[in-house]
């Protein structure tokens, strides 16, 4: 395990030696089975891995969960372990061997006192997510951007959970020129479509059962498009919302049916749109999307 990021530059500076391609993976710990979905496809598609493991604290807002945010490190190291990720240190992936490390920094080791820079990201920060997590955007980018200069990983892998947060990080990767490749992983989802989340665990057993329409407001939404050809976004948005409303309990942040590149609002859908939505049962919030090609 890594704690210091002159040690995760020496661990990726010895496999760059070895002629190894380095996947990240940042995490912030609670690991399930998405995260491990990530961690699979780095392993699969290059020779060595990094999994960070830390509570942001600047992407969390001042009424958010950042204390009692779910740490669980023995439990993640010994899911890492179960998957046979980090045996020995080494798997075995296709023709070769992965190495698999884990990065778990304190927070002064990534934020040491008088740390006074942040990265903001435009427009597409501003919006969705963005609008009732002002700072949240800018905390994400920062550690990202940070953990990808200290690491000087090849390619970086995030789940299509966080829809948003991988546009972001597109965003500053590309605006930026910074050398790292970005993979979208799909969402990975609960027997009864309930997208894996951390945050999952917050829920009550009423509103766990309920939380179901999240996914199945997203299928109607597919339906509709696909099947029935409409067009209309509004119409699309009104039906994914009044099917979260069968929830008694469920309370509608947003709806949007949007470009899946600027994630702005469509009028009328077009060739690769994405529907997401936050919507919050009691204190947890809960978020989800479907991207489609037509
Ligand atoms: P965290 O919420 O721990 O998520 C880490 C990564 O796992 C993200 O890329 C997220 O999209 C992915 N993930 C979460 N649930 C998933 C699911 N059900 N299926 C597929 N992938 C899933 O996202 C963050 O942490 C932080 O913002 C971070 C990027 C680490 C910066 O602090």
């Amino acid at each position: 395990m890594l704690t210091s990021t002159a040690d995760l530059r020496s661990f990726v500076v010895s496999q760059h030696k070895l002629g190894k391609k380095v996947g990240f993976v940042p995490t912030m710990g609670a690991l399930h089975e998405g995260h491990l979905s990530l961690v699979e496809a780095s392993a699969k598609q290059c020779d060595a891995t990094v999994v960070s493991i830390f509570v942001n604290p600047s992407q969390f807002g001042p009424n958010e969960d950042f204390q009692r945010y779910p740490r669980t490190l023995e439990n993640d190291l010994s899911l890492l372990q179960k998957t046979g990720y980090l045996q020995a240190g080494y798997m075995t992936g296709g023709e070769q061997d992965t190495a698999v490390e884990v990065f778990v920094p304190s927070i002064t080791e990534m934020y040491p006192a008088g740390f006074d820079t942040s990265i903001h990201v435009g427009s597409v920060s501003q919006i969705l997510e963005g609008k009732s997590r002002p700072l949240h955007f800018q905390g994400v980018a920062t550690v990202v951007l940070k953990l990808f200069l200290a690491s000087q990983a090849d390619t970086a892998f995030f789940g299509q959970k966080d829809f948003q947060q991988i546009c972001i990080v597109r965003k500053m990767v590309s605006d930026l020129n910074v050398p790292i490749e970005i993979v979208m992983c799909p969402i990975v989802r609960e027997p009864d479509g309930l997208a894996m989340s951390s945050r999952n665990r917050y829920l009550s057993a009423s509103e766990r059962r309920q939380a179901v329409v999240l996914s199945q407001s997203l299928r109607l939404a597919e339906m509709m498009i696909v099947q029935d050809n409409i067009r209309d976004a509004a119409a699309v948005k009104r039906a994914a919302e009044q099917k979260i409303r069968t929830a008694p309990d469920a309370v509608i942040e947003y709806v949007s049916v949007a470009d899946s590149v600027t994630l702005d609002e469509l009028q009328r859908i077009e060739s690769k749109p994405v529907i997401l939505l936050a919507v919050k049962f009691g204190t947890t919030r809960l978020i989800d999307n479907l991207v489609l090609s037509l």
